[in-house]
């Protein structure tokens, strides 16, 4: 059982606060003498100045001692929650089951890596505290309070799993395994998928708050506007929960939204992603689609949303296979889809079919680094009940341009076993990153590499991909200086570069031509670079100059003293 403080920061005010307002409104109902006024108001003002003086102690205490302030009130209080479970499964695994995103934060602040600011506006501010924090070596995980313009609680948290060592916490992977071993472990972990289904339940901390109708008013949480040319404010690692009206397979997809009114937000939906073909489905029937949308739960159910999962896998059994444990749902004010019952803040509305209006989404700082979407525009969602914990803190992954990340979400991973499912052998790494997909492997056959290249191709590394890079075994994907020495060295521009035409592309490719973009033509073209040493004179190629590992250890332990231990 973790321990938990008696009380949380803040809480203990609660029953000084009801006695100062039960003061109050005995002098307002009672119309008490003056002295008596005087005197409760005395009284009153001592109350407060001990609170105060109190509340300052108690912060004096929590930094002297080092400990983590608390997320908010903890979570499990009222509800059929269990108390955050660690569990060893394996010497490669460690389960860590979060009830929800606070249990998720405080595990984040005993790591000593969770940084709180208070006093941030959501105009910009939030966005290059949160860049500058990503590029710091710490990457700390930032939560936002006391945002200006909002009441203290409201909270926004960033760069949750921005670390190898917070990713394998929502993974499950063991810290002690090395980037490739955990990249291994994940790898082979993701061939024995079982999902685990949801549970429903009634009893919801999401259902603390609810507004239906008129009450719904977006405004009252923080939507930040993250990037200096971004075209508004945006909720940007949202889990968003759709029904597929033909099979009623629930998918749950990772999409940004635009704030453009007081119930109204525009979504940047990709072609081909499951929300957009189920929401194109009710469209068809001249329906608008439902749509639920959690703007912050645990983190693993984020992850299942980011993942690209086949058609027919939930992602709600993708978040309990990678919990451990069920996710558990209940059901909201005005749609019937499930929603996670701890989650910190959901909306619910509709998707609108293009002809009820198109308003302008964009532009947003996207992952390619560029704002490549631009101002299009988009069909709006409509949203009619709002759910709330108290004191909700909302999600917020803001791509920046080289910021750091961590491994497991790595599309090289999917990759990878996509190719083993193809009877590919002999791979040893894949590294995917900025629409490059560099696979390293061990050469056994003619044509090994170029079927390597081609399966990538045609499965995920062929969705926002401009360039697959095979590289022999002795070259270290990550490594990209060895894999620009393996391509100026290796590869024969004339006999080893294929150009692959009208793949897979998105509309948010910047180097999509206008005219592609405009006829609604997202495909464009890729590279297959083999950066091989040709298979069939493999032996006779010019050995490496590089010091054998015989020779660099007996250099060390014979020279290394005098060289310096650097
Ligand atoms: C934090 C985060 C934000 C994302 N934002 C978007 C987005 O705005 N639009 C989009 O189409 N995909 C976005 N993605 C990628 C999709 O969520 C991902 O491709 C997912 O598999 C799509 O789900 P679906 O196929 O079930 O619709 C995002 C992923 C993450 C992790």
């Amino acid at each position: 059982m973790e321990a938990r403080h008696s009380c949380a920061p803040g809480s203990c005010a609660a029953p000084v606060g009801a006695a100062l307002r039960a003061i109050r409104s005995v002098i307002v109902r009672q119309r008490f003498d003056n002295p008596l006024r005087i005197a409760l108001s005395v009284g009153a003002g001592a109350i407060r100045r001990f609170a105060d003086f109190y509340q300052r102690v108690r912060k004096y205490v929590e930094l002297k001692d080092g400990r983590v302030p608390s997320a908010g009130e903890p979570s499990n209080r009222n509800y059929a929650h269990v108390d955050r479970v660690e569990k060893k499964i394996s010497g490669q695994e460690t389960k860590v089951i979060f009830n929800d995103l606070r249990d998720f934060i405080s595990a984040v602040g005993e790591l000593g890596q969770l940084r709180v600011v208070e006093g941030a506006s959501c105009d910009l501010e939030i966005g290059a505290i949160t860049e500058v924090a990503s590029f710091k070596k710490s990457c700390p995980a930032v939560l936002f309070d006391a945002i200006k313009g909002f009441p203290a609680g409201y909270r926004v948290l960033t760069n949750f799993v921005a670390t190898s060592q917070r990713e394998r916490m929502v993974f499950g992977v063991a810290p002690h395994l090395s980037d490739p071993e955990a990249v291994l472990f994940w790898k082979n972990r993701l061939k024995e998928y079982a999902p685990i289904e949801p549970v429903e339940v009634t009893a919801a901390p999401v259902k603390e708050n609810v507004m239906v109708g008129d009450d719904v008013d977006l405004n009252r949480f923080p939507w930040p506007k993250w990037h200096q040319r971004d075209g508004g404010p945006y909720i940007c690692a949202t889990s968003s929960v759709t029904r597929d009206p033909d099979s009623g397979y629930i998918n749950v997809g990772s999409y940004r939204y635009m704030l453009i009114g007081r119930n109204k937000i525009v979504a940047h939906i990709g072609s081909g992603h499951h929300g957009d073909v189920i929401r194109k489905k009710y469209w068809a029937k001249g329906k608008a689609c439902p749509v639920a949308i959690s703007l912050g739960q645990d983190p693993a159910l984020l992850i299942a949303a980011g993942t690209n999962t086949s058609w027919g896998v939930s992602e709600y059994g993708f978040a309990g296979w990678m919990r451990g444990a069920p996710v558990e749902v209940t059901k909201g004010a005005t749609t019937d889809l499930p929603i996670p019952a701890t989650a910190e803040v959901v909306l619910e509305g509709e998707m609108l079919a293009p002809d009820a209006g198109l308003e302008i989404e964009g532009p947003f700082g996207e992952f390619s680094g560029y704002y490549g979407g631009g101002a299009r525009p988009a069909p709006v969602t409509i949203i009619k009940s709002v759910l709330h914990r108290h004191q909700p803190i909302i999600l917020g992954a803001p791509p920046f341009l080289g910021a750091s990340r961590g491994i497991l979400t790595s599309r090289g991973i999917l990759v990878w076993n996509e190719l083993e499912a193809l009877g590919i052998p002999d791979i040893k790494a894949i590294n995917y990153s900025w629409g490059m997909c560099i696979i390293s492997l061990k050469q056994s056959y003619p044509g090994h590499a170029m079927r390597a290249a081609h399966g990538a191709l045609g499965g995920t590394a062929g969705y926002h991909g401009r360039f697959v890079i095979v590289v022999d075994e002795d070259i270290d994907p990550y490594n990209l200086e060895q894999v620009l020495w393996a391509i100026a060295t290796r590869c024969d521009p004339e006999t080893s570069v294929d150009i692959a035409r009208r793949i897979w592309s998105y509309k948010i490719d910047p180097r999509l031509p206008k005219h592609k973009k405009e006829a609604a033509d997202y495909t464009g073209s890729v590279a297959i670079i083999d950066a091989c040493r040709p298979y069939h004179w493999y032996d006779e190629f010019p050995a490496t100059t590089q010091i054998s590992e015989e020779l660099l250890k007996e250099t060390h332990a014979k020279w290394g003293k005098v060289l310096g231990e650097d």
